[in-house]
């Protein structure tokens, strides 16, 4: 079965082929630049963007993968959450396909999509923990088979990704500037600024980043002539991964699992992937960090979410775009 996924919640056009959890191509077309004068994501030029290269980019995935169009025997389209002026160009454009070719049409979570992008290179037993950290979410679920997820922790405020961007802005290093920060962050100081590690009172496991944010912004305003750039990204990296590291170990230990996955834009930050790699070690388990083009936003991910749930036979999500579509009810009581 070839499912051709489509995927453009955000500001990414992607569209993937894939066979099984096997990828035969997955073009992504980013929109960095047209984003980055403004110092984060214009729904309206996103969606317009979108509309410009979605076609083009449909057409590079059919052709990479070494097939028809007439070989598709589905097609897989996000469906939210995302911005729904960038989720209906997608939608439409899958529709249209879908409709031509006589193929069902799959609604698709996003979030779903992420959690499940460490099956699509790497055999990964159920149940395991997925830690989602991108842009637009950071939460950590328990994956307990396709389509029966637990969210374990959730943020309060800010996602991870939004953190290092806000920072990145605030020490002039560009959008989106979590890349910025991780390389500047090699080999400087983790500790020589003491930014906050942040508790949620009744709720040990949340994650907050809005004080963190605030602390940085403190730290710029009281010490203007005297800041050492490299030292302040490893010290704020250091707090954000700290917390991260902290709620996966807990959340293995209470809950007795030893897989954890990471995905998600945020996940190819090389401290946050050596912490976790030490913190197995130390553990015991497997990790599994997918590959960085299956972390960030893809259609390959979109198109194995759909295959996996095909697979066992669940029902898909009808393809109307939405906003707000959260994947999992909270897991509660977890001490
Ligand atoms: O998953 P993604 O591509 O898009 C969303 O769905 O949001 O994630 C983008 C986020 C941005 O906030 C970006 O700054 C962050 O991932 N990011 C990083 C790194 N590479 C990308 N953050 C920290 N370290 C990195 N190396
Ligand atoms: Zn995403």
């Amino acid at each position: 079965m070839n499912i051709l996924g489509i995927e453009t919640s955000c500001d990414d056009t992607s569209a993937s082929v894939v066979v099984g959890t096997r990828v035969l191509s997955n073009v992504v077309s980013s929109q960095d630049d047209v984003h980055a004068a403004y110092g984060g994501v214009v729904p309206e030029l996103a969606a317009r963007r979108h509309l410009e290269s979605i076609q083009s980019i449909v057409t590079r995935a059919i052709e990479s993968a070494g097939i028809d169009y007439g070989d598709l025997d589905a097609v897989a389209v996000t469906r939210g959450p995302g911005l729904v002026g960038s989720l209906l160009v997608g939608m439409a454009a899958a529709e249209g396909l879908a409709v031509r070719l006589d193929v069902p049409l799959l609604g698709v979570s996003h979030l779903e999509g992420h959690v499940l992008s460490p099956l699509i290179e790497t055999r990964i037993e159920f149940p395991f923990l997925c830690l989602l950290v991108s842009g637009g979410h950071t939460a950590l679920y328990l994956v307990r088979d396709v389509g029966d997820y637990l969210e374990v922790a959730a943020t309060r405020d800010d996602s991870a990704g939004e953190a290092f961007d806000k920072a990145a802005k605030m020490l002039g290093l560009g959008y989106p500037g979590g890349r910025a920060i991780d390389r500047l962050a090699k080999g400087a100081r983790s500790d020589a600024i003491a930014f906050p590690r942040a508790r949620v009172r009744r709720d040990d496991m949340a994650f907050s980043f809005s004080g963190l944010k605030t602390a940085l912004w403190d730290y710029l305003r009281s010490h203007p002539a005297t800041i050492d750039v490299e030292d302040v990204c490893a010290s704020f990296q250091e707090a954000i991964v700290d917390a991260l590291m902290d709620r996966c170990a807990r959340a293995m230990d209470r809950l007795d699992v030893p897989r954890l996955a990471i995905a998600g834009g945020v996940s190819a930050n090389s401290r946050l992937r050596a912490r976790a790699t030490e913190m197995l070690e130390r553990h015991g388990g497997q990790l599994v960090l997918p590959a960085p083009a299956f972390c960030t936003d893809n259609a390959a991910m979109i198109a194995v979410a759909a295959m996996l749930r095909a697979e066992r036979a669940l029902p898909h999500d009808p393809p109307v775009a939405v906003a707000r579509l959260p994947l999992a009810p909270r897991m509660t009581a977890l001490a």
